[in-house]
């Protein structure tokens, strides 16, 4: 059977992620995991998001993928290190990614980032930022009203322009170049935020960068799919699986199966 890049996040937004792997890698196959379900992960504490991966990872882990991707920021800063320990396939998370990004793009050294609180509150971009490169003035800001809009599907309401204007108010008046998504969530609401940010800031999701990534790692192990190989995708999710797979379609451009998982552990929260 043909091993699968498993992707996981809070919600939708790693789907982004999802979107980006199907271009760039069409013959792999990939499995989804959104936790519908607890999403948001943002306000929680880290030690509830980095329990709640590793139960991700604990049931993905019986397809047999290659690769594990963290397709959620938030769960990258808590839980990457942890879930790297536990398996003995490769783990890529999105904020390296991200970063890279980021820095191919700024010219003036002047870049923001906005994210879940727990994205922020772990400083994960400014220190991946910083070591490589020491200079660069980073202005982050935690936009929590936001991935839970994307998750009701609300990308251009009246209600999430005011969200996105709001959240952005601070960051706008900072001298960025550019303006790191870091939030899986967000690249569904790039339109608003761009005409928050205006033109001349650049936004960089990560999404691009992690499938560039994938495909380095896969090509690196010699794990890359065999040509002639049509993927069949499959796609999980903790909750309700009905605007999850509405919005899955949209975002995709392509039918989709879903299953719902009902979590048998008792979660924490
Ligand atoms: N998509 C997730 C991220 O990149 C988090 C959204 C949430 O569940 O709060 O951080």
């Amino acid at each position: 059977m043909q091993q699968a890049i498993a992707i996981l996040d809070s919600g939708v937004g790693g789907l982004t992620v999802v979107k980006e792997v199907m271009r760039q890698l069409p013959l792999e196959k990939i499995i989804y995991f959104g936790d519908t379900a607890r999403s948001p992960y943002g306000p929680r504490p880290a030690e509830e998001v980095q329990a709640f991966t590793a139960q991700i990872v604990d049931y993905l882990i019986q397809f047999n993928p290659k690769m594990i991707v963290i397709a959620c920021n938030t769960a990258t800063a808590a839980a990457m290190d942890l879930i790297r320990s536990k398996v003995s396939i490769p783990v890529l998370g999105v904020i390296s990614p991200g970063v890279r990004a980021a820095i191919k793009s700024s010219f003036n050294a002047r870049v923001g980032v906005i994210g879940t609180e727990g994205t922020i509150r772990s400083k994960a971009y400014e220190q991946a930022l910083t070591s490589i490169s020491p200079n660069i003035q980073v202005f982050s800001q935690a936009c929590p009203d936001l991935a839970p809009l994307v998750e009701k599907g609300l990308f251009d309401s009246d209600e999430t322009i005011q969200a996105v204007e709001a959240s952005l108010s601070v960051l706008r008046s900072s001298p960025m170049d550019c303006l790191i998504l870091g939030c899986t969530h967000y690249p569904f609401l790039t339109r608003a935020i761009s005409e928050v940010m205006g033109s001349e800031v650049k936004l960089i999701s990560s999404a691009d960068e992690t499938a560039r990534e994938i495909s380095a790692i896969l090509h690196h192990h010699e794990m890359l799919s065999p040509t002639g190989m049509v993927p069949f995708h499959q796609f999980y999710c903790s909750g309700e699986p009905g605007l999850f797979k509405q919005i899955a379609q949209n975002w995709l451009k392509e039918e989709i199966s879903i299953t719902p998982v009902v979590w048998q552990v008792p979660t924490i929260r």
